[in-house]
Formats: structure tokens, sequence, C-alpha cells
């Protein structure tokens, strides 16, 4: 089910559900930024839709200056704890913003949004593209979006609609003589569920350089 809505209503729907439990979300890096960053020179990032830090704390223990941004206040709190703990806190800034409204400059080597998902429309695409704008000469955007249920959660109905990589790089529009995509893939990983279910789930992957 989706909503149109505006920052209050998303900020809202947000909070409630961090608030609901001290942690949400795993706090390790997800799988194909953790792969991709390895393979770069540290730089300047911007995490789009942080949550709770895992991917920003992360890049910023590898090296990297990491600008984190979610609608938030709680995730972000969250962030700053995780990089805290983890001796990174110089290099991890968190800034609230709602995405449909402010995305930062830049420039940035690095800009990833994983699993910028959400039961709270806003027009992510228009988000994407400012945000691939914030790309350094070379520096690379990083979109992924879950490309399946879990095997675990048959049966439990879904809600969200899972474009390929190829409709998903189609719906960003960005100017071709600009942008090239550098990574359109659909990969699997393991994925444990709430109860300790093991299963498989699809990353849909979208990696994107600017060459102009
Ligand atoms: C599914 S979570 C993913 C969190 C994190 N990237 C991860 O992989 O664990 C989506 C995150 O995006 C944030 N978010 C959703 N819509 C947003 C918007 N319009 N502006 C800023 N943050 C937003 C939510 O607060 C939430 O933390």
């Amino acid at each position: 089910m989706h909503h149109q809505s505006d920052t209050t209503d998303l900020a809202q729907f947000w909070e409630q559900h961090y608030a609901a439990r001290d942690q949400v979300w795993s706090g390790r890096a997800n799988a194909v930024l953790a792969e991709t960053a390895a393979g770069l020179p540290p730089g300047r990032a911007l995490d789009l839709g942080c949550g709770e830090g895992g991917d920003a704390v992360h890049l910023a223990a590898a090296g990297w200056h990491v600008t984190a941004v979610d609608v938030s206040a709680t995730a972000l709190a969250r962030t700053r704890a995780r990089a805290e703990a983890a001796g990174v806190a110089g290099s991890v800034t968190t800034e609230r913003h709602d995405l449909s409204e402010y995305v930062p400059e830049g420039p940035f080597d690095l800009v990833s949004a994983q699993f910028l998902q959400t039961p709270i429309e806003f027009p992510r695409p228009l988000a994407l593209r400012r945000a691939a704008e914030a790309l350094a000469l070379g520096g690379l955007l990083l979109v992924v979006d879950h490309g399946s249920a879990p095997s675990w959660s048959e049966g439990q109905g879904h809600h969200l609609d899972f474009l390929s990589p190829a409709a998903l790089f189609a719906s960003l529009d960005l100017d071709a003589d600009r942008f090239e995509p550098a990574r359109l893939d659909a990969p699997e990983r393991e994925s444990t569920g709430p109860n300790g279910e093991r299963g498989t789930i699809v990353d849909t992957v979208v990696a994107v350089r600017r060459v102009h």
C-alpha cells in the first residue's frame, strides 16, 4: 500500500518504525555496498537513507568521509552512536533531510542508496537524479533495491514492486552523455529472517558512473 505524503508523515512513519525497537537493522554493512567500496579508493561518500548507520560506519572505518542522511532523527542518533563506538565519529557527519526536498550538494566520489524503499511514497527518481548531480567526475552512484521477497517470507504478502535492474536504471532518467551504467544485475544472497529463518533474497543493483 502506497501513500502519497508530506515530510511530517514521512518522518512520523520512520520515527515510529525506529522507536518500536532498540535496533531495527543488523548493523552490518550491506553486502553489495561493502563489495563495491572495497574496489574504490576512499574519498567522500553520501549515504542516502542511512538508517542506523551500518554502511556509513563501515565506509568510515575504511577511510571514507561520509555524509549520512535520513529523515528519522532516531536513526541518525543511532548512526552517531555507532560511529562513536567504532571510533570513527570524526569521519561521519549526519544530516536530517527529507530527500524529496533536499540532497547535499557534494561533490561526492560515492553516492549510495541502499534499500531506499518506503511505503510512504516520495519522488525517489528525482532525489536520485539530484544525488547523481552531486557526484564528482568519475564518481559512482550505487542504488541497491530489494529484487525479491526473502524466500523465507513466501505467502506473507509483500507490497514492494520489483523492478529489473534495467528498468530501475531507466527510471532514473539520467543524461546519457554524462552518466554511464557501470553495473546492472541482480545477485542472490543469503538472508536470515527475524526468527532465524534461513533463506535467500535478490538484490537489484544499479551502479552509474559520472563520466562528464
Ligand atoms: C529500508 S530503510 C534502509 C536503511 C539503510 N540504508 C539500510 O540499508 O539498512 C530506508 C531508510 O530510508 C529513510 N528514508 C525513507 N524515505 C526518506 C526520505 N524521503 N528522505 C530521507 N530519508 C528517507 C528511512 O528513514 C529509512 O531509514
